[in-house]
């Protein structure tokens, strides 16, 4: 049987473990696999531990102190810290504690720089800027309020094989050695901001499945570039970490940081990059399937209630319609996953307040019965419900709070 095959039926058991311990349990409810969870964390570790770097876990993929703290624990110290996203939730991280926080994007004002100041009376937390209007921003909040900021640049990693090309996605602006030297040299003359590493983030490798399941025409045409963009990420990512040296301006406690869950094993083996971050991956939105070599198994699911049969062969579930952030397109809906078969209608798709699915052959269900889904992302999930049931060993364990449940709102 092919390896996909074993895959599929390997899952199949699994979600139908899922639903059969979900008998008599309320609905609708989030779960999350720990077992499932704990062999994806293993697994996207193990590329950081050979090589010698460490780990950063993205909060916005977990969206979940529980899961997030877990993962820390069970890394035996390869994760260093936390990359957060946005300042009002890396304040929240502050004052629970977490130390060593990277906010991964820029401040959008002097709002975002106050909060940075505030957690960094508590902890290291750090910012990524990629222009002279953010330094101006942290230096002065950090000035007025005599506390230090540490400050990461963030290096385009687009790939740009043609001129007038980019294959990426658009992030920053500082693209050559030169630039990144220039707004180093902003930041130095800064007394309250401190220099302390690069992000150059590969999205377009660490991003892109290899063998998507929707227009799967383009699967070699991803491939294809992943391959062939790596060499340029590894120089430029190199040449930029070698002219802040050059220039001095890269002191002892310097880190650079690259990748994500998709890229691990590749991040992993360059030799400028000292962590590497991670996040999808732990939980596995339906997007996350398809990269070859990384045997990651879903470890988020969610059950809604079918309220409805609306005729023979279509249920009518409560709820459904989380569609993930990015793009628009059918990729972004959930998809159910028991009983295995089912399918979204194309006309409604996942709705607002409700949800039908077509019912495979000879599949009978009532009122009241669970049908289970797979989120297309892994944090978002997170901002809908307010625990996640934790699943192990064929049953239900503890709930814990999400970031929902929590209010923690990292936009305001
Ligand atoms: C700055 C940055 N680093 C890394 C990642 C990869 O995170 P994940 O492993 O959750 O895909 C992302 C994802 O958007 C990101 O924005």
């Amino acid at each position: 049987m092919p390896v996909e095959g074993q895959l599929g039926e390997k899952r199949a058991s699994l979600e139908s473990l899922h639903a059969m311990a979900l008998r008599g349990r309320s609905l609708p409810s989030a779960f999350v696999d720990v077992d499932a969870f704990d062999h994806n964390l293993a697994r996207l570790l193990l590329p950081a531990s050979l090589h010698g770097k460490q780990v950063r876990l993205a909060t916005k993929s977990l969206r979940c102190p529980a899961l997030i703290e877990r993962a820390v624990q069970h890394s035996a110290g390869l994760i260093r810290g936390l990359m957060t996203f946005t300042a009002r939730e890396t304040l929240l991280w502050a004052e629970r504690g977490a130390a060593d926080l990277l906010l991964g994007y820029p401040p959008g004002g002097l709002q975002d720089a106050q909060w940075l100041v505030q957690a960094n009376r508590r902890t290291r937390a750090a910012v990524i800027v990629d222009a002279p209007q953010h330094v101006t921003w942290l230096a002065s909040a950090a000035r007025t309020a005599q506390v230090k900021i540490p400050v990461w640049l963030d290096l385009d990693m687009g790939w740009r094989p043609v001129a007038g090309t980019h294959i990426g996605v658009r992030r920053s602006p500082l693209r050559t050695p030169d630039d990144v030297v220039a707004l180093a040299r902003t930041i130095a003359e800064e007394p309250f901001l401190e220099l302390a590493g690069l992000m150059g983030y590969e999205a377009h490798v660490a991003g892109l499945p290899d063998d998507g399941r929707l227009a799967s025409w383009q699967n070699p045409l991803k491939r294809w570039i992943k391959e062939r963009s790596w060499p340029d990420i590894v120089v430029r990512r190199g040449e930029a970490v070698q002219a802040l040296r050059t220039a001095g301006l890269v002191a002892g406690n310097w880190s650079c940081n690259g990748g994500g869950s998709g890229s691990v094993d590749r991040t992993a083996q360059d030799p400028s990059v000292t962590e590497i971050t991670i996040g999808s991956g732990l939980l596995v939105g339906h997007l996350f399937d398809g990269y070859r070599g990384l045997d990651l198994q879903p470890a988020l699911h969610f059950a809604l209630a079918i309220t409805r049969i609306p005729t023979p062969g279509i249920v009518t579930c409560g709820g459904g319609g989380w569609i993930a952030s990015g793009s628009a397109g059918a990729d972004r809906l959930p998809i159910p996953v028991w009983p295995v078969g089912c399918t979204l209608l194309p006309v409604e798709g996942a709705g607002e307040v409700q949800t039908p699915v077509r019912l495979p052959e000879g599949i009978a269900a009532e009122i009241g019965d669970a049908i289970l889904f797979r989120p297309a992302k892994s944090g978002e999930l997170a901002e809908i419900f307010s625990e996640y049931a934790f699943f192990s060993n064929g049953a239900f364990g503890a709930h814990v709070a999400t970031y929902r449940g929590l209010g923690w709102s990292a936009w305001g």
